[in-house]
């Protein structure tokens, strides 16, 4: 079966170790971080990626110190006023998903701009998520027939999103951190110990094939050993 969709998620941690390692304020690490992402977003639709989804802003992000957490929101600003016109051109739909209720009236505006600039794009979509808590929104879709339409629309996403095929995290924890639970029911995970502004498109390539050597089975069984079974 040829599949239609190669979902790639990432968790980008690390941002914070790589700072202190050289030295340098936290918010230096993000900014960093923000120059892994230009070089993620452009390398993934080269290797088949059609869904990119980045967790940028996780709802437990609000306890952390007040100054980090406006250079991050000033970072995701500069990103989609820097970014959309970018992505437009490389085919690229922008999405922000997560709560906004809680953001900006500025950053929300910045956000529904980039979404319509981008919206034609048809080569990959990249979901940036901000605010967001699968726990969150799984407790906003709960109860609806069609749950994952549900899930879209309480994180603002225009289309539900296809399972995901392959989360990445960086800054070698081993965690899922509220992100992605019910997509990620059947993905291949991969950690790195890479921080994540060290990421790159090599790093991204290799990711994705180990995750082509992989054998998925979803649960059952592979024709071969079916064959072989009593
Ligand atoms: C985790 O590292 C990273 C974040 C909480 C923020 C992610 C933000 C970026 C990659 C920068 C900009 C993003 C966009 C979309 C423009 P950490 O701070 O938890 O690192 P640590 O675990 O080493 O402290």
């Amino acid at each position: 079966m040829v599949q239609s969709t190669f979902h790639v998620a990432i968790i980008m941690d690390g941002n914070g170790r790589w700072a202190a390692e050289r030295g340098l304020p936290r918010t230096r690490g993000h900014e960093a971080g923000a120059d892994a992402v230009e070089r993620t977003v452009q390398a993934a639709p080269t290797h088949g990626i059609t869904d990119l989804t980045l967790f940028a802003f996780s709802s437990d992000n609000w306890q952390r110190p007040k100054h980090e957490v406006e250079a991050l929101m000033r970072l995701f600003h500069s990103y989609l006023l820097r970014q959309s016109g970018r992505c437009r051109e490389n085919g690229i739909a922008l999405r922000v998903i997560g709560r906004r209720d809680r953001l900006s009236p500025a950053l929300v505006e910045a956000i529904e701009v980039a979404e319509r600039r981008t919206a034609g794009g048809s080569r990959m979509t990249l979901r940036i998520a901000v605010d967001y808590s699968a726990r969150w929104s799984l407790a906003h879709a709960a109860g609806s027939s069609d749950l994952r339409a549900a899930i879209a629309r309480a994180n603002h996403d225009a289309t539900p999103m296809p399972d995901v095929d392959l989360l990445i995290r960086t800054g070698r924890e081993q965690r899922l951190s509220d992100f992605l639970l019910w997509e990620s029911s059947y993905a291949e995970l991969h950690f790195t110990a890479t921080m994540w502004p060290d990421f790159t498109a090599d790093e991204l390539a290799r990711a994705v094939a180990v995750f082509r050597s992989r054998s998925r089975r979803f649960g059952h069984v592979d024709a071969v050993e079916a064959a072989h079974g009593s």
